[in-house]
């Protein structure tokens, strides 16, 4: 028994490489990837907002990026803002108790989708969430969660200082 291959090579790269381009056959795969995750009464509470480097929607994005993930951010082919569905509309009814875990099922989906396809991912909070909620006019019960640079790794690309240890997580029973 082995930990899957994807698994085991997924990382997050600090640096991505600034040729490479993502069609939009991979994006739609990345996304397809997404919607086939599981969700708490298949309730599916995510939207996911996706901009190619360059496009209009790139630019309405790039403003927002904080100082630490600017750099490799915008060298990124794809951003992708991801959104949980916290509240029915004009109620204050939780959508679903499980919008937040649902979302990162869903994104776990599709930055392993990703990997399996050569890309990689860097899941960040890194942005100015007021102002980026206010640029994409996300209504009141929808929350930007997370945002995703995904492309292709450059060559010198590094993991963060301690990434690669697992030590904190914790299983019971210990034995
Ligand atoms: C919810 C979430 C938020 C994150 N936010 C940031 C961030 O703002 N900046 C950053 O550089 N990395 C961020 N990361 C990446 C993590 O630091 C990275 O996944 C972790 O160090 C493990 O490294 P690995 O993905 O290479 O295994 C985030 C990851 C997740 C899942």
């Amino acid at each position: 028994m082995e930990l899957l291959p994807v698994l085991q090579q997924r990382w997050s790269p600090n640096e991505f490489d600034m040729q490479h381009e993502i069609s939009a056959g991979e994006v739609d795969l990345l996304l397809e990837a997404a919607r086939w995750a599981p969700s708490a009464g298949n309730s599916q509470p995510w939207a996911f907002h996706a901009a190619r480097r360059g496009d209009a929607r790139w630019h309405q994005l790039t403003p927002h990026l904080a100082g630490s993930s600017r750099p490799w951010a915008m060298q990124a082919s794809l951003l992708v803002v991801n959104l949980s569905h916290l509240y029915v509309a004009d109620t204050d009814w939780k959508y679903s108790e499980f919008a937040a875990y649902d979302l990162g099922q869903a994104v776990a989906h599709m930055t392993i989708q990703a990997h399996s396809m050569g890309l990689a991912c860097r899941q960040f909070r890194g942005f100015d969430k007021e102002a980026l909620t206010a640029t994409l006019e996300v209504p009141d019960h929808w929350e930007i969660t997370t945002m995703t640079a995904v492309g292709q790794a450059a060559p010198t690309a590094q993991r963060s200082p301690g990434a690669s240890s697992r030590d904190n997580t914790i299983v019971w029973p210990r034995d």
